[in-house]
């Protein structure tokens, strides 16, 4: 039952992976969740599996590369307290190949989707709201996906100024910047890209989705305050920058 009390979270990509957990940590925590993902099926099966369980979640689906659909979306909801923007897009392409159409295609998800989402949530968000921004290690600099890397580095650069923007409105703005996490996405790498990766973890090990929710649950609860415009690396010490020797 909502009451006035009633805390409502809005988590893109919320059909898979990260997202998911988040979902499902963020409802544990009593509060009311729109899963949103262009995924119809997937949206759909995991909010009633998490329903069943007895948790508040709602499923929107919605490609947020639709613009005009996203603020459509917001302005039919209630004010949130809570937007975390999740979803992404990756994909692997040597440096020598990646052409300007694979940069606007991986901006248009990962950074504009983001600031339209970001900017529609924040103009009825009150005192206390939380955006959490899900990055990525990687936005340090890796090899192989130089526009995923840049679409990454441009959120964290969103993150900051949208932290100086809203911290009048008392909203707090913070990224995670997830390692290798154990997801779909990550299945995606061959088998030889994924066992490089994996070398090259200190902690030896991928996380889990798990671990990022319990961040995330973090950044986003209103006993966390005065922190605002901060990466916070969740990648079992990848980005120490040891040698890992
Ligand atoms: N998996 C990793 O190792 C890793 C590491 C660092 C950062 N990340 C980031 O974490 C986030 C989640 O990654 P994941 O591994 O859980 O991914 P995933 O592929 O398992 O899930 C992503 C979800 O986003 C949805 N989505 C993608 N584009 C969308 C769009 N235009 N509109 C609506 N929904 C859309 C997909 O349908 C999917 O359900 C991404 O931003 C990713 O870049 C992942």
């Amino acid at each position: 039952m909502n009451t006035p009390q009633t805390r409502y979270a809005l988590v893109t990509g919320g059909a898979s992976g990260m997202g998911l957990a988040i979902v499902e940590r963020l409802a544990q925590d009593g509060q009311h969740v729109f899963l949103v993902d262009r995924d119809a099926a997937a949206a759909e099966r995991e909010t009633q599996r998490l329903r069943a369980q007895g948790l508040a979640v709602e499923a929107r689906v919605l490609d947020l590369m639709d613009e005009a659909a996203t603020r459509q979306l917001i302005q039919a909801l209630p004010p949130l307290h809570v937007l975390v923007n999740n979803a992404g897009i990756f994909d692997e392409r040597k440096f020598f190949d990646v052409t300007s159409a694979d940069f606007q295609r991986m901006y248009a998800v990962n950074l504009l989707a983001v600031a339209t989402l970001t900017q529609e949530c924040t103009r009825k968000m009150a005192p206390g709201g939380r955006v959490v921004n899900i990055a990525s290690r990687a936005y340090l600099g890796a090899r192989n996906h130089p526009h995923y890397v840049a679409s990454k580095a441009a959120l964290v650069g969103y993150t900051r100024a949208c932290a100086m923007e809203l911290a009048g409105q008392e909203i707090l703005v913070n990224a995670i910047a997830p390692g290798l996490i154990d997801t779909p996405l990550l299945q995606a790498l061959t088998p030889e890209r994924r066992a490089a990766q994996l070398a090259l973890q200190p902690s030896g090990r991928a996380g889990t989705p798990q671990e990022i929710a319990e961040a995330a649950a973090f950044l986003a609860s209103p006993r966390m305050g005065f922190i605002t415009g901060q990466v916070l690396f969740v990648d079992g010490g990848k980005s120490l920058g040891g040698s890992n020797a």
